[in-house]
């Protein structure tokens, strides 16, 4: 996808499986971009998508009856109540009325909208919206759903729970679901897959699993700061042991085949008097794609 002088997305191929797949990447990588256009709603300058088996050029407008979207950006009418937009909407995907005005009152109430469904969307927080929005994505039993950045502008405790629904999107309902955010650890608790945009191109794309694995390495960490850090990383690495400091530890990167990195941390351990605190598995954050520090070797 190339805006001018932009390009969006460049030589992208992703596959969006069953379950939540976390779509991850700073601002300005091109979430949204390709969002929309497996919708449809932009065409990209060359290439081609296929949401559901469908050809997004050839059949937005059936895409589009069979996905659900929540927009990044605020899109709801001020003046309507959420009970009216969301049966308004379940409308138009060609509900009848009654089972428009029913598929929106269990909407809103799973959404927890409940007790203020009939209030004006103008005199909703921005939590509110969020989960307006999230309703009216859902209304429709679509077969797949696009969720573009649905914790923005929330607090803590409401992010949690927008993560929440959004996992019970992809578990109870069974519906597959991508989400976005540029919080790039926000996703992995609730992701079975991860697709990381970097500047337009893919960074990565594989199960969370993968990312969280235990990849082999360890995390070493020892009484002190960053100098006893710094220390413990200079000395293991001396001994021969690829690592990094990784926030207040020391990460070993898996060892050449042979050598017991056990008895190597505790001899340099006790060698420099440091005090061990805790040797163990690294399972590994997403971030840490982004931010690894520089090895100590
Ligand atoms: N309509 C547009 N015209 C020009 N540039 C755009 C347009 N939409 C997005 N961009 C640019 O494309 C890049 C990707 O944008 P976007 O997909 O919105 O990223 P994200 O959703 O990951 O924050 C950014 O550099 C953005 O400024
Ligand atoms: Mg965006």
């Amino acid at each position: 996808m190339d805006f001018g002088r932009v390009v969006a997305l460049s030589d992208l191929t992703l596959q969006v499986g069953p379950g939540v797949t976390g779509l991850v990447g700073a601002n300005g990588a091109g979430k949204s971009t390709l969002i929309k256009i497996l919708l449809g709603l932009q065409a990209p300058t060359s290439g081609r998508a296929t949401v559901l088996g469908h050809d997004v050029a050839q059949d937005s407008a059936l895409v589009r009856r069979v996905v659900g979207y929540m927009p990044e950006h605020d899109c709801l009418p001020p003046d309507v109540s959420a009970s009216d937009f969301v049966v308004h909407l379940a409308r138009m995907s060609g509900l009848p009325v009654a089972v428009a005005r029913e598929r929106a009152a269990d909407i809103l109430r799973i959404v927890g909208l409940d007790e203020e469904r009939y209030r004006l969307l103008g005199t909703y927080s921005t939590g509110m919206k969020q989960r307006a929005k999230l309703a009216q994505a859902l209304v429709h039993d679509p077969e797949l759903v696009f969720l573009d950045e649905p914790t923005n502008g929330l607090d803590p405790a409401s992010r949690m729970d927008m993560l929440r629904l959004v996992r019970r999107i992809g578990t109870d309902f069974k519906i597959p679901v991508l989400v976005t955010s540029h919080l790039l650890g926000e996703l992995e608790k609730v992701s079975d897959h991860v697709v990381i945009l970097d500047a337009g191109t893919l960074l990565r794309s594989s199960a969370t699993s993968q990312f969280l694995d235990v990849s082999g390495a360890l995390l070493v960490e020892v009484l002190g700061g960053v100098a006893e850090r710094d220390l413990l990383g200079q000395e293991l690495a001396a001994a021969g042991l690829p690592c990094r400091p990784h926030h207040r530890t020391v990460r070993v990167d898996p060892p050449p085949k042979g050598v017991d990195v056990h008895r190597v941390v505790r001899d340099v351990v006790a060698d420099h008097g440091l005090g061990l605190v805790r040797i163990e598995p690294d399972h590994g954050h997403l971030e840490d794609v982004f931010t690894e520090g520089v090895p100590h070797v």
